[in-house]
């Protein structure tokens, strides 16, 4: 009998003790990560996930945050904004997170982030560059936002500033328009070309769906323009550069950061050049001891997707320690005010939340991809 009150008293007692501890404040601290596994891209949801669990990982070697593990719930967010928002109030309504690292594609991430802002959940993209990924409609920032890369307007200056200085003139330029990176990039390149003096001979559109794009090649070899101007993802790049020899372009191919994959055609787009966040040539120590560790986990180079994630994922645990609480909104806080040592530069965020950050200009050659120069905005 009177152990029996003594059980239920215990009882009682870790009944309001559990009513007055919010669960969440013991167990891991969820970050999502939304990564385009398949889809058009998949290399990119590939790096992203292993560069963003890489550092979970390291995090959770030394303990964690605020004393407690991290657990990464992994999401295939397809590069596709419905997939994408699927994953997003997935991660959000059932899985309770407080923290998306995500997505990698600008067309996925706009309406993610739209959502994080609504519910109060901090987003990092690592890659998307398309300005609009962190602005409301009224061109401020949304306050739970942020980006770990730099914005198109800029990547598209650097190309255009760099292919001036090649001696070159004329420029056709190809584009989806049914992709806001892509359109963006294009748009950012033409402006900056134009005002430098520089030549648009040619422009044309096509879709994410399109295979055969001889009609446009045609008019680009009969433009002689010497550069063609395509700023979209891997696999189109790999199409169009396989069909431009076919046709006898001689323009020389140039685009951005959505070129950077393992799988990329190495030699349909050799002589092309494109801009990226980081290069694993840089011989600043950060980077190489990157390059190291993720070479010793996973048996590649990291490409700037990787890389971007692992920053991307670090600086939201950074922050979170500084914030000193499993709170959204202190978090968000402790990223707009921060500086954070990241491998593909220092990163502190301007109003918009975007990170003032140097680009490197690439070159494929010879079946392989080098360091040309590193352009500081
Ligand atoms: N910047 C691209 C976008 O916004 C994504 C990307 C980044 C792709 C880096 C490859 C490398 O859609």
């Amino acid at each position: 009998m009177k152990s029996r009150i003594v059980v239920s008293v215990v009882l009682l007692f870790a009944i309001a003790l559990a009513a007055c501890t919010p669960a969440a404040a013991t167990g891991p601290i969820k970050i999502a990560h939304l990564a385009p596994l398949s889809g058009p891209v998949p290399t990119f949801g590939a790096s992203t996930r292993d560069g963003g669990l890489l550092a979970m990982e390291e995090w959770n070697a030394k303990g964690g945050v605020l004393g407690r593990k991290l657990e990464a719930i992994v999401e295939d967010s397809q590069c596709t904004p419905d997939p994408a928002v699927n994953a997003a109030n997935k991660v959000i309504d059932q899985d309770k997170v407080h923290y998306i690292v995500g997505e990698t594609c600008s067309k996925a991430s706009i309406p993610v982030s739209e959502i994080a802002q609504e519910k109060g959940v901090v987003m990092i993209s690592p890659t998307s560059t398309n300005p609009t990924v962190t602005l409301k409609a009224d061109g401020t920032a949304k306050d739970y936002v942020f980006r770990a890369c730099f914005i198109d307007p800029f990547q598209g200056a650097v190309m255009a500033k760099f292919a001036m200085g090649k001696g070159y003139k004329t420029a056709f330029i190809m584009l989806d328009q049914g992709n806001d990176y892509v359109r963006g990039l294009a748009e950012a390149f033409e402006k900056a070309w134009t005002e430098m003096g520089g030549q648009v001979v040619g422009k044309e559109t096509y879709t994410s769906q399109d295979t055969d794009f001889s009609a446009i090649l045609t008019k680009v070899a009969d433009s002689k323009a010497e550069v063609l101007w395509l700023p979209d993802y891997y696999n189109i790049v790999n199409l169009v550069a396989a069909q431009a020899k076919e046709k006898g372009v001689t323009a020389v191919l140039m685009g951005g950061d959505g070129w950077d994959s393992s799988d990329l055609d190495l030699k349909a787009a050799d002589g092309g050049y494109f801009s990226n966040h980081y290069s694993p040539e840089d011989t600043r120590p950060i980077v190489q001891e990157w390059v190291k560790k993720y070479q010793a986990k996973y048996g590649s180079v990291p490409d700037a997707l990787a890389t971007l994630a692992y920053d991307a994922t670090n600086i939201l645990i950074a922050a979170i320690e500084k914030a000193g609480a499993d709170d959204p909104a202190k978090v968000k806080d402790a990223i707009a005010s921060g500086t954070f040592e990241a491998v593909s530069g220092t990163i502190k965020f301007d109003q918009y939340h975007n990170p003032i950050k140097s680009a490197a200009v690439l070159q494929v050659k010879d079946g392989k991809v080098s360091f040309i120069e590193s352009v500081a905005p």
